[in-house]
């Protein structure tokens, strides 16, 4: 069978990752949450003191930093010079580290080609910021999710509150739009929709509803 690279790009909270963990299940493709690994590189810098905001100081210590994908039972687990941290990077702190570190151009080219690598043999759903336009630009479908800052704000304060983290709707609504800020305006591999990507605005589905619409592009792209 032809292999498949299904590019999922759009800002936090908009379904990328819930969408793509159940899509990978159902059609048998390896999923790449490519924010996880950004997410790793501003771990290393929290857990060692390094200044997210130096970008020279974070280029000079990315050759210490060794990032390791594995699959367990289709889950993908992201392991950080030997340990797993899967879960460690989903702290609210975090994420505002991996919006820093993202926007560095050494950043950026010390993990392309280690996602370039993952789709070269089998079909994959990538999710990130860049996958479209400069990850996987000749990718067979495209999808850009968008949807309104507040909606998404309340989907991830729920997910973070689920998750045992004790923070305000109002900070999660900051960060969001602090996050949406420097993903979107950086000069390197902003986030944009790719010429070729369709729009999915996911403000007003529910989880079914946003997921059937991406299957049901996805299907019609597969013919
Ligand atoms: O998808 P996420 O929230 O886990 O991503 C964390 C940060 O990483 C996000 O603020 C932007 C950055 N990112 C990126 O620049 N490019 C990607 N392909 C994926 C994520």
């Amino acid at each position: 069978m032809k292999n498949y690279r299904i590019a999922l790009d759009g800002p936090s909270g908009a379904g990328k990752s819930t969408i793509a963990k159940r899509l990978s299940a159902e059609l048998g493709f390896v999923y790449v949450d490519t924010g996880a690994m950004y997410r790793t590189i501003g771990l290393f810098c929290l857990k060692n003191n390094i200044d997210v905001n130096d970008e020279d100081k974070v280029c000079s210590v990315l050759e210490q930093i060794k990032i390791e994908l594995k699959y367990v039972e289709g889950e993908q687990r992201i392991l950080l010079n030997g340990t797993d941290v899967s879960k460690e990077i989903r702290m609210n702190e975090v994420s505002m580290a991996a919006s820093k570190v993202s926007a560095y151009k050494g950043v950026r080219s010390y993990l392309l080609n280690a996602q370039r690598d993952v789709a070269k043999s089998q079909s994959v759903i990538m999710d990130g910021r860049d996958i479209g336009t400069v990850v996987l630009p000749d990718a067979e479908i495209k999808i850009f999710i968008v949807g309104d800052a507040t909606v998404r704000a309340k989907r991830r304060h729920n997910e973070l509150l689920e998750k045992g983290q004790n923070i305000s709707f109002q900070e999660v609504l900051e960060d969001i739009i602090t996050r949406d800020h420097n993903d979107t305006n950086r000069a390197e591999s902003p986030l944009r929709q790719a010429d070729d990507a369709i729009l999915l605005d996911t403000t007003y589905k529910n989880f079914e509803q946003a997921y059937n619409s991406v299957l049901e592009i996805v299907k019609s792209k597969m013919l």
